[in-house]
C-alpha cells in the first residue's frame, strides 16, 4: 500500500479498555498529509495484518494523527496486537488518510456514537466547533469507566453540546432516541458510528421517525451482512457465490476466482500486488478500477449511488455478475 513512515510519539489510557496513540512522522520521513474529519488510516501491524482506524483529532492539527483503539478480545486480533506491541518509539507504516465518511453540507449536524464509534465523530465535532456550525454530539457507552475519550470530551470546547449516556445508569439508545432524532428536519444531517446492533437500531428508529435515508450517514466497524469464512480465511457474504474470471489489464492474464475464494486472495496468490486493510468491505482500501464487466458489490463502505456507477470494486469481498471482470491493475 502507499505508505507513510510514522513513529508512536505517545500512548495514553482512553478508558479501561482503550488506548490513545499519537503518531508523528518518523525522523527523516515526509510530513504527514492533512486530513478531513471522518477520515481513517490503515495501520500495518505485521506482514499480513493491516487494520483501519479513524483519526480522532482535529483536522486543523498538522503534524500528528491521533487514533484510539479499544481492545476487543473476541475480535480478529488486530486490537490485541496493537495494544500489546505499540509502544512509544515504535516505527510503523500507515496509509495516507482516506475518507468515506465525510461531513456533508447541512445547516445542522447530529452526531450519534456508540462506544469506540466516537472516534470519527470526535474529529467531526472538532471541525464543526472550529467553524462554529450548529451540532450536538451524543455518546452512548456502557459505563463511565469504559467510555473512550470521555476526559477529552468533558474538557472539550464543545462539552456543552455533548451528551454522554451510560447504560449502567439505564440510559441507552434502546430506552429512547436522542430528542434531536425524534424531530426530523430537512436541513439536518445525522451521522452514526458504533457497533452493528447499535447502528442498526438507531438507523431503523430514525428512519421510522421520518428521517430520509440520504440524511443518515454511517460508518461501520464490522460488516452488517452475515458472513461465512472462505478457505483462505477471508470472508464473503452468504449469498450464493459462483466462479468467474478476473483479468488484469496490464498483463492480460486471467485468474479464475472459485466460489470459495475472494478476488484479492486469488490475485495475491498469483503474485499480483493489491492493497488490503479490513478485508471485510468496510474501509475502501482495496477499491480497484473496473474497465469491463459488471461487479456484484458486497461492500458496505460506499453509498448505493457510488456502487451503481460500477467503476470500482472492493476486491476483498465483492464478486462478478458477468463471467469476466477486467480490472485496471
Ligand atoms: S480491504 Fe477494506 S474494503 Fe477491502
Amino acid at each position: 500500500m502507499q505508505s507513510l513512515d510514522v513513529i508512536v510519539h505517545a500512548v495514553s489510557l482512553a478508558s479501561a479498555t482503550s488506548h490513545s496513540y499519537e503518531l508523528r512522522a518518523a525522523p527523516g520521513a515526509a510530513a504527514l498529509p492533512s486530513f478531513e474529519a471522518g477520515a481513517h488510516i490503515d495501520v500495518r501491524l505485521g506482514p499480513s495484518l493491516v487494520r483501519p482506524y479513524s483519526l480522532c483529532n482535529s483536522p486543523r492539527e498538522t503534524g500528528r494523527y491521533l487514533i484510539c483503539v479499544r481492545r476487543d478480545d473476541t475480535g480478529r486480533g488486530g486490537s490485541r496486537t496493537l495494544h500489546r506491541d505499540l509502544h512509544v518509539g515504535r516505527r510503523l507504516r500507515i496509509s495516507p488518510p482516506r475518507n468515506h465518511f465525510p461531513l456533508v453540507a447541512a445547516r445542522r449536524h447530529v452526531l450519534v456514537a456508540g462506544g469506540i464509534g466516537i472516534t470519527p465523530l470526535l474529529s467531526m465535532a472538532e471541525a464543526l466547533a472550529a467553524r462554529e456550525a450548529p451540532f450536538v454530539l451524543h455518546h452512548y457507552t456502557s459505563s463511565a469507566a469504559d467510555a473512550p475519550l470521555l476526559e477529552r470530551l468533558v474538557a472539550s470546547a464543545f462539552a456543552e453540546r455533548t451528551v454522554v449516556h451510560h447504560s449502567d445508569r439505564g440510559d441507552t439508545v434502546r430506552t429512547g432516541l436522542p430528542a434531536e432524532l425524534l424531530a426530523p428536519d430537512p436541513d439536518t444531517a445525522v451521522y452514526v458510528c458504533g457497533p452493528d446492533g447499535f447502528m442498526t437500531h438507531v438507523t431503523a428508529e430514525a428512519t421510522a421517525a421520518g428521517w430520509l435515508p440520504g440524511q443518515i450517514h454511517t460508518e461501520r466497524f464490522a460488516p452488517a451482512t452475515p458472513a461465512t469464512p472462505t478457505a483462505a480465511g477471508a470472508e464473503v457474504t452468504t449469498e450464493a457465490a459462483t466462479e468467474f474470471t478476473v483479468r488484469i489489464a496490464s498483463t492480460g492474464i486471467g485468474y479464475p476466482v472459485p466460489a470459495d475464494r475472494t478476488i484479492a486472495d486469488v490475485l495475491t496468490s498469483g503474485g499480483v500486488e493489491v492493497e488490503l486493510s479490513c478485508e471485510q468491505g468496510i474501509c475502501g482500501a482495496c477499491l480497484t478500477p473496473v474497465l469491463a464487466g459488471e461487479p456484484d458489490h458486497r461492500d458496505e463502505v460506499r453509498t448505493p449511488e457510488e456502487r451503481a456507477a460500477d467503476d470500482r470494486i472492493t476486491i476483498c469481498c465483492s464478486r462478478s455478475r458477468t463471467p469476466e471482470l477486467l480490472l485496471d491493475l
